[in-house]
């Protein structure tokens, strides 16, 4: 007797690796939104097919796409940050929505530390200085900074927060963070807000989820607490800083220098950050090596053939996680 009951299908969105793209084509029927121009026709012929949906932290998932698909139960998400999906809107519609936490943690950690080496060290200038000839014409290059013992400020002291801080203890650092909830299996120094940690840090790196609630959390007031011999790294998401009040902090010399792998109108930099000097950029490229990229492409696969087998995913954001 034929099977005819028709393949499982998912609604490609955009931005996982394409080794995980062919696993979702050997597994699964993919439509890709961008093909999609008469979302009812789709829905019609389509919909009832459409368990699965696969997206990244980027272009995320839209509230009216999970009303239109009738029998859409998960949005799995390649990456770690979610804020782009309305996952308590996902939750009330019986939706899963699942990210690819962990995997991530160390080379995220590890672009942070760049980022602070690149800036203390002053790479971009000295490696210019090599290049340029002007090691030949000056003579040695101003002497730079060291991370060696610092203090560095952890604001968001979760999974990739956490990997840091255990790196940092490679460069003897003195670790303190801000939550809004204490860690207590730490012995790290815990501040009640960002700006205390601000006050108290030679590096503030910052590494809490977008969203709402951390909205500009890094402003003014926590810039000047960094203070003119401060050097901000935000590697969590453009949105937790204000980006026109680093742009004034550094043109006015009031910090002494940013490493920004994330911004907050990407892909667009402001050019006084271009201009600078005094800043390193990256163009949101934390979790972006072979490896890594390797390991959330499979999370994010596994996620959807998991719910097949078992009708449970493995890595549910926690919005979902009690459905
Ligand atoms: P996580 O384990 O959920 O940790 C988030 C931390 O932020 C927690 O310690 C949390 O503690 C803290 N936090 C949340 N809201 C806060 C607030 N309003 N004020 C102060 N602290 C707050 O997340 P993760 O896996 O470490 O990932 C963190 C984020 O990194 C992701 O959400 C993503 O946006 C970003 N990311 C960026 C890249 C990149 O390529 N640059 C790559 C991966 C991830 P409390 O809840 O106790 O406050
Ligand atoms: C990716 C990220 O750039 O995981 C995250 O939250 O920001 C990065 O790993 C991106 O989200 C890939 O979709």
């Amino acid at each position: 007797m034929t099977d005819t009951a028709p393949q499982p299908a998912v609604l490609y969105v955009g931005g996982v690796p394409p080794h995980a793209l062919d696993a979702l084509h050997q597994h699964f029927r993919v439509h890709t939104l961008a093909d999609i121009v008469d979302r009812d026709a789709f829905v019609a012929e389509h919909g009832a097919t459409v368990f699965g949906a696969v997206t990244n932290g980027h272009d995320g998932f839209s509230t009216d796409w999970m009303d239109a698909l009738p029998a859409l139960k998960v949005i799995s998400c390649c990456g770690v940050g979610y804020d782009a999906i309305d996952a308590n809107a996902a939750a009330d519609r019986g939706i899963m929505v699942t990210h690819t936490p962990n995997v991530l943690n160390a080379d995220v950690a590890n672009t942070a530390i760049m980022l602070m080496l690149a800036t203390s060290r002053q790479l971009l200038r000295d490696d210019a200085w090599a290049r340029s000839g002007a090691w030949a014409a000056k003579g040695a290059a101003p002497l730079t900074r060291s991370i060696e013992g610092a203090t560095v400020g952890i604001l968001g002291l979760g999974r990739i927060g956490e990997s840091l801080a255990s790196k940092l203890q490679a460069f003897n650092c003195q670790v303190h963070y801000h939550t809004r909830t204490r860690r207590d299996h730490v012995d790290y120094t815990h501040h009640t807000s960002a700006a205390s940690l601000a006050e108290a840090s030679d590096y503030l790196v910052v590494i809490t989820p977008g969203g709402a609630s951390t909205q500009h959390l890094v402003n003014r007031e926590v810039l000047d607490a960094l203070g003119p011999d401060g050097t901000l790294i935000n590697v969590s998401r453009g949105s937790v800083v204000d980006e026109a009040a680093l742009v004034d902090a550094i043109t006015e010399g009031r910090l002494h220098m940013a490493g920004l792998d994330v911004f907050e109108h990407e892909p667009t930099i402001p050019e006084a950050l271009t201009r600078s000097d005094r800043v390193v950029l990256l163009p949101h490229v934390g979790s972006a090596t072979v490896e890594t990229r390797r390991a959330m492409g499979d999370l994010t696969v596994d996620n959807l053939l998991s719910w097949r087998r078992d009708g449970a995913v493995l890595t549910p954001v926690p919005e979902c996680a009690a459905h």
